[in-house]
């Protein structure tokens, strides 16, 4: 079920060094080439890192959030080429959270890295220093890089971050969710309420 994956992902940030299995890197990447995108276009393009010096060099994109890449096994890069698609940064960011998903089924911890507006500290965007790093075609950006492992740690289920962006409106008539059945209704009402949700009754 959809939803157990759901509960059971997390960011991962922390590796135990373990290499992440062939076999998985190929499941990850079937699982990102088989993303939906806009009119088919496919403007994305992954690439995956797994030598140690570039995780490093990775690492160092932008001054927070990005450090935890050199202990990591593999990155993803999650890039593409704006002129392809006017919508390419949805296309990755569906492609991204896809792997993401892929990875925590896989038992993977994975983690994104928002490469896309953030600064590299030198005057330089840090997309311009993972192109460069990557050697990356002119033109092409780079959304997010990815960090997969080997670790499954999960301790706890995935906690709902701000219950109170959670609603249900306890009006069929009123909504266009009449495919929505009775029961289905008042079993996820049951299930947000514990979570702390708000009911609109
Ligand atoms: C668009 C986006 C950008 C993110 N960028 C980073 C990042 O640069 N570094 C990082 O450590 N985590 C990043 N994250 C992960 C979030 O911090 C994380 O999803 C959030 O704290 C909730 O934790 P959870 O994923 O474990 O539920 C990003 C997540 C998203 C969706």
């Amino acid at each position: 079920m959809l939803i157990d994956l759901l509960r059971k992902r997390r960011s991962v940030r922390r590796f135990d060094g373990r290499p992440v299995e062939e076999e998985k890197i190929e499941t990850l990447i079937e699982a990102v080439l088989r993303s939906p995108s806009s009119r088919g276009l496919h403007p994305w393009e992954f690439v995956v890192v797994r030598d140690r010096e570039m995780l490093s060099r990775l690492a160092q994109a932008k001054p927070h959030g990005a450090s935890f890449i050199k202990n990591a096994p593999l990155a993803i890069a999650v890039c593409a080429d704006p002129a392809k698609c006017d919508v390419w940064v949805e296309d990755c960011s569906i492609a991204a959270i896809l792997l993401h998903l892929a990875a925590t089924d896989l038992g993977l911890g994975s983690c994104w890295v928002q490469i896309r507006l953030r600064e590299h500290g030198d005057g330089r965007m840090a997309q311009e220093y993972v192109a460069d790093l990557l050697g990356l075609p002119q033109g092409m950006e780079v959304e997010t890089a990815q960090v997969g492992t080997g670790t499954l740690k999960w301790t706890e289920l995935t906690p709902v971050q701000n219950p109170a962006q959670y609603y249900i409106i306890n009006s069929l008539a009123a909504l266009p969710m009449k495919r929505v059945t009775q029961a289905a209704l008042m079993e996820g009402r049951a299930i947000l309420r514990a979570m702390g949700a708000r009911v609109i009754e």
